[in-house]
């Protein structure tokens, strides 16, 4: 079997799906308040190619699958497309990254459906922050949809947190608290230059650095990781609960990773800063055959970069801001 292994001799197991590129929410540093293009409809993948693809790759490696966005529970047919990539033949792990919104919903239906994992950004738990974090007052509903998830069964849960200089920089104990209250893995993401419109600057920037500081109450030590996860992880002084920074920006962690990304309208990508993409909607729609569509994916990890460059402040964005890509 051919499996993704790129020239550097990454393999590739991780596919990020996003499912469509809008969201019920405007966080700052990923879209702007008004005015966004969305992508077309007619060039969103249907359920049917979108678990073709999914298939394919898992045929070649892929065990781990996440489903993001944009806001992968505002597509009507996601408990659908869970389902039907859960249960194809190499039974890959189904995991989701979402806001939470919809989530108190749907949660169950979800799980029924074949979902494992779940991601949960969550950046403040004060309304006014949420509000000018995300542009809408829904914080009531994200937590209403992370309890759902725990009582739903859901493991593991883990929460994402961006921290923004001047808005919520200051509230990483005050997070870290609640979760491990209640059993979720809180990690922080480093804010990236993925925004459309951006607001990204160097030095705004909250390194993971700075946020392992404000926790020196937690007496965190490092804990050994898997080499491909990119969140560097520690553990509470005292407890099992752990803690993670991804820390994209300060310490990128390309050399460990294992992540292809499909976007919503069908573009094979091999990073998520990365400005090549593999169109296989076209070729899909032309009538191609699984191993034509193989032959793009194969050339789109062949082409892949040792590294992203975020190190490198002369970075040029990707074409397309986070939302589009999937994150
Ligand atoms: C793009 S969202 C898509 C899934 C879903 N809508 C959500 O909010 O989780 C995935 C994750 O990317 C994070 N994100 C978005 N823009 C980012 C940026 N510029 N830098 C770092 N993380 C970002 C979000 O906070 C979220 O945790």
């Amino acid at each position: 079997m051919t499996r993704f292994v790129d020239r550097f001799g990454r393999e590739h197991r991780d596919l990020r799906v996003s499912l469509i590129d809008k969201c019920n929410l405007r966080c700052t540093y990923c879209m702007p308040s008004e005015h966004m293009t969305w992508l077309p409809s007619d060039t969103l993948l249907t359920a049917d190619e979108i678990v073709r693809v999914v298939r394919i790759a898992t045929d070649h490696g892929i065990t781990d699958v996440r489903l993001t966005g944009g806001e992968p529970l505002v597509r009507g047919d996601v408990v659908d497309i869970v389902h039907r990539i859960a249960t194809l033949p190499t039974r890959p792990a189904v995991a989701m990254t979402t806001n939470g919104v919809r989530l108190a919903g749907m949660v169950e239906a979800l799980r029924a459906a074949g979902l494992q994992r779940l991601n949960i950004s969550l950046d403040t738990l004060d309304a006014r922050r949420f509000l000018t974090l995300t542009r809408r007052n829904e914080l009531h509903a994200v937590l209403d949809g992370i309890d759902a998830a725990i009582a739903a069964g859901i493991r593991p849960i883990k929460l994402n947190a961006v921290l923004v200089r001047g808005v919520n920089d200051d509230e990483a104990p005050t997070l870290l608290h609640w979760a491990v209250e209640r059993g979720l893995e809180l990690r922080f993401i480093e804010e990236m230059p993925l925004s459309v419109g951006g607001q990204w600057s160097p030095d705004a920037l909250v390194t993971s650095d700075e946020v392992v500081a404000s926790l020196r109450g937690f007496d965190l030590q490092p804990v050994d990781d898997d080499p491909h996860s990119p969140a560097r992880r520690m553990r509470i002084g005292g407890t099992d609960a752990t803690v993670g920074f991804i820390s994209s920006i300060s310490r990128p962690f390309c050399g460990g990773c294992d992540r292809l990304r499909l976007t919503a309208d069908g573009q094979f990508r091999n990073c998520l800063f990365g400005r090549d993409e593999y169109d296989l909607r076209g070729p899909m729609r032309a009538g191609a055959d699984d191993d034509a569509l193989l032959e793009r994916m194969i050339a789109s990890v062949q082409a892949k970069r040792a590294g992203h460059g975020t190190d490198d402040l002369s970075l040029v964005e990707p074409t397309r801001g986070m939302h589009a890509i999937g994150g």
